[in-house]
């Protein structure tokens, strides 16, 4: 990853101040944060780029898979100044951001967010989201992003997974992407900031993977912790709208969702 180059095709709203690292190999880009508190905090936005990590973390304990040179590897940090509930909206922005950002290289490919923040091709997951609070109202937004990777030789990969270059058989410029996304978030999370998650969630909506669909919403860590019910939707608040079997409609402030009856081909 050319920093140079990344530097120069970023878009940013005016008077905004990033500070990029980018490093070879790091345990995780989210964990940067932890030992560098003071870098770049006179900044709008602290990021950095891994182009390996040896400890990649998803959410659930699961390990992220981080070969080198191929994908995204970005966690940004940001003061937010709402109050916390607000944030748990935050993941559904960032999955906005990134559907928006890519839009235009992928163009005419549909891409869906699985709530709260997969970004799904066919029900194939492409990208990643994890999300962690830090003290003094900074959250850490690592986002991995599958782009050239075409195999997982080892089969670590748990998850139905596809790449930018699975879906179009095309190779991407990794510099580009990344300033295009890192461009969309400086955009939209001020706004986000100001006037919370119900000023999205139209154009949310619009990649719904859920949407009337049966889903199982797993809510705590045991299997007795699963609510099935059709997907209404979202509320005002980033919640997801569940319609129990008794037509009661309950919402969800987290937690992990599949489709029922899903067949991979
Ligand atoms: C998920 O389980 O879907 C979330 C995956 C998040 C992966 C990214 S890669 C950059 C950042 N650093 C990490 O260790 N994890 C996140």
């Amino acid at each position: 990853m050319e920093k140079d180059e990344l530097l120069k095709a970023l878009c940013l709203p005016e008077n905004t101040k990033i500070a990029l690292e980018v490093v070879d190999s790091i345990p995780s880009t989210n964990d940067f944060f932890k030992t560098t508190s003071d870098w770049g905090l006179d900044s709008d936005l602290q990021i950095v780029i891994a182009e390996t990590q040896t400890q990649g973390r998803g959410r659930f304990g699961n390990t992220w898979f981080s070969p080198a040179g191929e994908n995204l590897y970005l966690s940004c940090q940001r003061r937010f100044n709402t109050p916390p509930h607000q944030r748990s909206s935050l993941s559904l922005i960032i999955a906005l951001a990134l559907v928006q950002a890519l839009e235009p290289f992928i163009k005419p490919v549909d891409l869906k967010i699985k709530w709260p923040n997969d970004i799904l091709y066919q029900s194939f997951k492409l990208s990643g989201i994890l999300i962690e609070s830090r003290p003094q109202d900074q959250v850490v937004i690592g986002i991995g992003l599958n782009i050239n990777m075409l195999g997982d030789e080892h089969g670590v990969i748990s998850q139905h997974w596809t790449s930018l270059k699975k879906i179009t058989a095309k190779h991407f410029n990794r510099e580009q992407i990344a300033a295009a996304l890192i461009s969309r978030l400086a955009h939209i999370l001020p706004e986000f900031e100001q006037k919370g998650f119900s000023a999205f969630k139209e154009q949310w909506a619009a990649y719904d993977y859920l949407l009337n669909q049966e889903i199982n919403i797993k809510v705590g860590l045991s299997d007795s912790q699963i609510v099935n019910g059709i997907a209404r939707g979202l509320d005002d608040e980033g919640y997801l709208l569940l319609e129990l079997k008794d037509g009661q409609l309950q919402a969800f402030a987290s937690g992990d969702t599949s489709r029922v009856n899903l067949v991979y081909y």
